[in-house]
């Protein structure tokens, strides 16, 4: 049995006040991380307020991006080191934002992953198609290339522990999610293709989210689906009712 995993993906939204004072309104309603695991991955300014304010929670923090060396010139960059350091849990990598705007390649995002584990923290790996790859019935062939690029030289040990992200392009930040079902079948195209390349024990389990206009209204008719283990939350996890709502759809 997989836990669950809602993970907030805030992107570049909030100041430092409004980044405490959720962390406050949140931080004593988060369920038991035996049941599920509950993470806001904030910009990197605010990890460490929030870290601090989170004390003695549930809440759970995660990175939205690191670099993949540790320390050294690297203007601008994030050191996967230095989160480890403040005891962030998770770092989300690969965002098709990221992938986008910021023309990062699966090579790099591989690099990314590795040294997020050696740094031991988990990574949560997104993937995901633009709507003229869904369109042309081209999504399963896309998402096995990305994944098997990105897990590229990763141990199994690793693979089991990680978390996977479908999230369609076309489904993000446009009020358009994608049916449960073809979610589901996606989750489960993103399964098979690590059961293809770690076997059956690792597939079964990795967990696997679905992002894109996840809201509290939905967010159970995908819960309910075999191959869907979370969410992944862009606008309906900035309000803190409204990221408990999604907590509280599945613990
Ligand atoms: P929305 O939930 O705002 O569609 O964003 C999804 C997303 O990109 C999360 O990473």
């Amino acid at each position: 049995m997989r836990k669950p995993i809602i993970a907030g993906n805030w992107k570049m939204n909030k100041t430092l006040a409004e980044a405490k004072e959720f962390t406050l309104a949140v931080k004593d309603a988060i369920p038991s991380k035996d049941v599920v695991d509950s993470v806001i991955g904030s910009p990197a300014l605010f990890l460490a307020p929030m870290n601090c304010k989170r004390k003695d929670s549930e809440l759970q923090l995660a990175a939205q991006n690191c670099f993949w060396e540790n320390e050294g010139a690297y203007t601008g960059e994030t050191s996967p080191a230095a989160l480890a350091d403040m005891g962030i849990e998770y770092v989300i990598i690969g965002h098709s934002e990221r992938r986008e705007y910021f023309h990062e390649t699966d090579e790099e995002i591989n690099k990314k992953a590795k040294a997020i584990f050696a740094n031991g923290m988990t990574p949560i790996l997104c993937c995901g198609e633009t709507l003229e790859t869904y369109e042309a019935g081209k999504t399963a062939e896309w998402i096995e290339g990305q994944i098997t690029a990105d897990l590229k030289d990763l141990s199994a040990e690793q693979v089991s522990s990680m978390v996977i992200a479908y999230e369609p392009i076309w489904a993000i930040g446009t009020g358009k999610s994608a049916d449960a079902n073809i979610a589901d079948e996606i989750c489960g195209v993103v399964r098979k293709t690590v059961e293809k390349l770690y076997g059956n024990e690792v597939a079964e389990k990795v967990r696997i989210q679905y992002g894109g206009s996840v809201k509290p209204e939905n967010i159970a008719e995908y819960m309910a689906k075999e191959n869907v283990d979370g969410a992944l939350v862009g606008g309906a996890s900035l309000q803190p009712d409204s990221f408990l709502a999604l907590l509280s759809a599945v613990k």
